[in-house]
């Protein structure tokens, strides 16, 4: 027996679909915290959050540290769940809504069509760094050599030294792990590419192979969001900027209004 997808993939509107280049739609989108250590406190940090993105554009996500940046990548990322609104993501079949699709159907979507660049490489321990890049092609059905191939291109690009390679990147520097870490998110093509301050430890010369790195998916028409804390990166690379604000700030800034005007 089939699944029943009724209620999870629903088509938006009456775009044709096949023509629709769109990728990710956001409405109304809400995440509170809620600190069950701390008495239960409710930390609102993204409220009615309202964007659509397309393949090819680089949609960047602006706003000072603490204002929702990553919340929103992990939100979009099916990793935090929206406490409002909806996520939409679109694959080849259909869109599937983030806030409601079954678990198996978010990882689906993660080998699949979302890619994430996290801000931190996860170590997984005893596996060669060759292996940790190569994995996600070979989970979207690339044989292994093919994949370590691939792999070994991506991190020759990215100036990682070959005699790292068969090493697990567990012991090293924080710039070679961010380059394993990029590796990794690009090498499996993902149509939509979720990047976390991604140049935020390299020097200038690998930002560079990074940003020439981050055009060649956008000619490739994959979707990006990203978070560059670097200026010039994200001058380079963004094609939109989305301004995020911390809801306190805006109830801060409400207050003051609401003062001036008596
Ligand atoms: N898992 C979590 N539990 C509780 N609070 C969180 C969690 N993740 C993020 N926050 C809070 O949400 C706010 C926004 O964090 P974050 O999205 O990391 O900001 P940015 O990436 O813009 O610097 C911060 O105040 C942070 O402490
Ligand atoms: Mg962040």
């Amino acid at each position: 027996m089939t699944q029943d997808l009724t209620g999870i993939q629903d088509t938006l509107d009456t775009r044709d679909f096949q023509t629709d280049p769109r990728r990710i739609q956001v409405r109304g989108l809400g995440k509170t915290f809620i600190l069950h250590n701390q008495g239960g406190t409710r930390l609102p940090v993204l409220r009615a959050i309202d964007f659509d993105a397309s393949a090819g554009e680089c949609l960047v996500l602006a706003g000072s540290s603490g204002a929702g940046k990553s919340t929103l990548l992990r939100c979009l990322y099916g990793n935090y769940l929206a406490t409002e609104g909806s996520i939409r993501i679109r694959d080849d079949k259909g869109w599937v809504g983030l806030t409601r699709a079954p678990e198996q159907r978010i990882l689906q979507l993660r080998r699949e069509v979302i890619g994430y660049v996290s801000q931190f490489l996860h170590v997984i321990p005893r596996v060669s760094t060759l292996d940790v890049v190569a994995e996600p092609l070979q989970q979207r059905g690339a044989g292994a050599g093919e994949a370590r191939e691939r792999a070994a291109v991506l991190l020759a690009r990215l100036q990682v030294p070959g005699r790292l390679w068969n090493l697990p990147p567990a012991t090293f520097s924080g710039g070679e792990q961010q380059r394993v870490n990029i590796a990794r998110g690009l090498i499996g093509g993902h149509p939509v590419l979720l990047l976390d301050e991604p140049t935020a430890s390299l020097d200038a010369d690998n930002r560079a192979v990074v940003v020439g790195l981050i055009r060649e998916a956008l000619a490739e028409g994959r979707c990006l969001v990203g978070i560059f804390h670097d200026e010039a990166v994200r001058e380079a690379v963004a094609t939109r900027l989305l301004p995020l604000h911390p809801p306190a700030a805006d109830a801060a800034c409400a207050a003051r209004l609401a003062a001036v005007a008596g």
